[in-house]
């Protein structure tokens, strides 16, 4: 196990010098309502910016129904909260996905970290420090909804992403997340994503509206990173068990999501916290 731990370690460093090693950013990718897509998204983003040659870790925090490695069709016996239990390395209950993709999950039990058992906690933040610099992106699959865990990842991330629908539920309760989000903090940077659209103008609308709700009441604008057409190809990619953009490369999903990814690296970055700045929100919000 520590020897495995190793090589993988070393094989994601790839022996860059201190100078040379990544800047760490952190994307939460979360929405109001449960089931509009918010896993598929993440994983299939995650694996465009390995396309683009990124290197990105996936964490599943979604800490009722964790599901990417069921979208990857893997069954890892580790996870953050077996790390903590067993007392392992991070790296040695990282997995490594297709085409060099990592992810974890948070396991069941993850949630009692934030029962403030003061030992796990501190073993979970000492971990996770290590993989500072090793990557570009992590990005966390939150659950869907307000939940006390949910909101803190979603504070403490140096990005957010907000999946919708179109339909009116879907949208309320993405509002319900921004709302909630912008009393606890104006300045964290959200970004819509359109899941599910029949068509580019229903998506552009959909996002007009969202935003137009968004400054009148609350005064700020939350802006698009883009639109996902409802696509046969992405379920039927869950069915096999295998991304979408892997399974079906030219599905519309999948242009899309090489489209809507090309717009975010082109994107200003804001300054990053990276992981410690992650790990302190985590800490005192
Ligand atoms: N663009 C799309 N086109 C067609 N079907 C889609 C699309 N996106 C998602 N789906 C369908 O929605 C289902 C749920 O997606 P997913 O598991 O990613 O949602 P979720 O938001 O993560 O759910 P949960 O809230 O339970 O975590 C998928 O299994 C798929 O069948
Ligand atoms: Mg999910």
């Amino acid at each position: 196990m520590i020897d495995q731990a190793k090589q993988l370690r070393e094989k994601v460093l790839q022996k860059k010098s201190k100078k040379e090693r990544r800047q760490t950013r952190i994307i939460a990718v979360t929405s109001g309502k449960g089931g509009v897509g918010k896993s598929n998204f993440a994983l299939n983003f995650a694996l465009t910016l390995v396309q683009q040659n990124r290197k990105v870790l996936i964490f599943d925090v979604d800490l009722g129904f964790a599901n990417v490695d069921v979208l990857l069709g893997r069954a890892p016996k580790e996870s953050i909260a077996t790390m903590i239990e067993k007392d392992l390395s991070i790296w040695d209950v990282i997995e490594e996905g297709p085409n060099g993709l990592l992810f974890i999950s948070g396991g069941s039990g993850f949630n009692d970290l934030f029962q403030l058992d003061e030992s796990k906690m501190k073993k979970f933040f000492s971990e996770l420090s290590t993989i500072q610099g090793y990557v570009d992106y992590i990005i966390l699959d939150t659950g869907a909804g307000l939940s006390y865990e949910n909101l803190r990842f979603i504070l403490a991330a140096d990005d957010v992403i907000l999946v919708t629908t179109p339909e009116p539920t879907s949208i309320t309760d993405a509002y319900s997340v921004v709302k909630m989000v912008h009393t606890k903090n104006q300045n964290v940077h959200m970004k819509l994503i359109i899941n599910q659209c029949t068509s580019e103008k229903e998506g552009k609308q959909t996002a007009d509206n969202f935003n137009k709700v968004t400054e009148q009441f609350l005064n700020k604008q939350i802006g698009t990173l883009g639109y996902i057409p409802i696509d046969i190809n992405v379920s039927n990619a869950v069915k096999k068990q295998i991304p979408f953009l892997l399974a079906f490369p030219n599905s519309h999903a999948s242009q899309a999501m090489q489209n809507l990814t090309s717009e975010f690296l082109q994107l200003p970055v804001p300054y990053k916290l990276g992981i410690k700045g992650f790990l302190l929100k985590m800490l005192f919000k």
